[in-house]
């Protein structure tokens, strides 16, 4: 059993370094403080010892685990062929929309969003549509209306994130189908990120959009990989599933010469990941569940902040607006808590808070928020 409460040392991490030498936690960038499975590191180790660091090529293994792992999660039937290896899911985004949309059309997507999908067509020389998704009643609903309008002749191609970053939404087949629908009918192509579909709560389903119609599958791609599940994304490696032949070629045709190969260590730790670590994703999924069920109450007693229902990830979206901030991610910093800026995925007057750590980190967390919207409003609130 994995002990998920272990605080560890990620001191040399991205996402610790940032607050060196200082007493900020840091709950922003994706990834984890957690220990990954022991059974990716044994793998790498056994590879590491092996002292052959040669060029590699893709195992046949590794297209057989996530060929099973397709059928078994999903009834989804791929073909090896239809599996193309990528050093990681954002630069399949950004490949996407140099290969497939020529320089006078556009890239649709819907926003807040990961920030990517904001530059990726922009720093491909193509142009970037922006629909916003509005909080509704009951949560964050797909911008179905805005998506509908927003379509011209020459939009060619729909960047979808599901399950959907930052809002942490599950997307119903009820929305894919209207999303698919649209594209069919307009000839879109589309790009499917679904890198969080193994964190998904509430024994909720993540449905791939390629199982929605199989039509759409001619004109898609989807985007995983284990990075974000088995906290492994500084070991890189990204999958790429393309159904059709010319839009597959055309991929990799933009990647020639320009992306480099995925790395023997990647292979290495994607084969474990999808082979030997699903004991390992139920449990820290649970974890998590239990760390997002924390966060809903934290917030529920914290005036001026609002947080909608997180299906998937182990992101929390928070609507930090009440708070009336001229400077949200300063406000946070100074309390203590480093979270990341909703302005960058679109969203200004909301944080984006990572709850993937162990529950000490985030209760000291949350507390220190409380402590700061106290006096806050002791201060500009409720003196006046
Ligand atoms: C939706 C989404 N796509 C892609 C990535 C990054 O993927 P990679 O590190 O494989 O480029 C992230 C990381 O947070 C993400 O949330």
């Amino acid at each position: 059993m994995d002990n998920f409460d272990l605080v560890i040392d990620r001191k040399d991490s991205t996402k610790w370094m940032k607050y060196r030498d200082t007493d900020v936690l840091a709950m922003w960038i994706a990834d984890m403080d957690f220990k990954a499975p022991q059974a990716i590191s044994d793998f790498l180790k056994e590879r590491s010892d092996s002292g052959d660091f040669g060029y590699t090529d893709a195992p046949d293994e590794l297209r057989a685990v996530i060929v099973e792992r397709l059928k078994d999660s999903y009834d989804w039937s791929v073909e090896h062929n239809e599996i193309l290896f990528i050093p990681g899911v954002v630069q399949g985004l950004n490949t996407v929309c140099r290969s497939w949309v020529q320089p006078d059309e556009s890239v649709i997507t819907a926003a807040p969003i990961y920030p990517p999908f904001l530059k990726a067509p922009e720093t491909s020389g193509r142009k970037l549509i922006r629909i916003d998704t509005e909080p509704a009643s009951r949560g964050y609903q797909y911008p179905l209306f805005a998506l509908r309008n927003a379509i011209t002749a020459k939009s060619r191609l729909l960047l979808l994130c599901n399950p959907f970053n930052p809002i942490g939404r599950v997307l119903s087949f009820s929305e894919l189908r209207e999303i698919v629908d649209l594209c069919l009918n307009h000839d879109m192509l589309v790009c499917s990120d679904e890198i969080h579909c193994d964190l998904v709560f509430d024994g909720r389903t993540h449905i791939p959009l390629a199982k929605v119609d199989e039509r759409i599958e001619e004109n898609l791609v989807t985007l995983i990989s284990p990075g974000k599940t088995y906290n492994i994304a500084g070991i890189g490696g990204g999958i790429a599933i393309i159904k059709n032949q010319a839009l597959r070629e055309k991929f990799l045709a933009a990647s020639q010469g320009v992306v480099g190969d995925v790395s023997l260590f990647s292979y290495t730790a994607m084969i474990s990941a999808y082979r030997d670590c699903e004991s390992w994703r139920r449990q820290v999924l649970k974890y998590l569940q239990g760390n997002r069920d924390y966060c809903e109450k934290r917030v529920e007693e914290i005036p001026g902040i609002k947080m909608n229902k997180v299906e998937a990830t182990y992101l929390a979206w928070l609507d930090v607006r009440g708070l009336k901030l001229d400077d949200a991610p300063s406000f946070f910093e100074e309390a203590g808590v480093g979270l990341s800026d909703g302005e960058e995925f679109g969203g200004p007057g909301f944080m984006r808070l990572n709850f993937g750590c162990p529950r000490a980190i985030l209760t000291e967390a949350w507390d220190r928020i409380a402590q700061a919207v106290d006096k806050h409003f002791g201060n500009s609130h409720y003196s006046s």
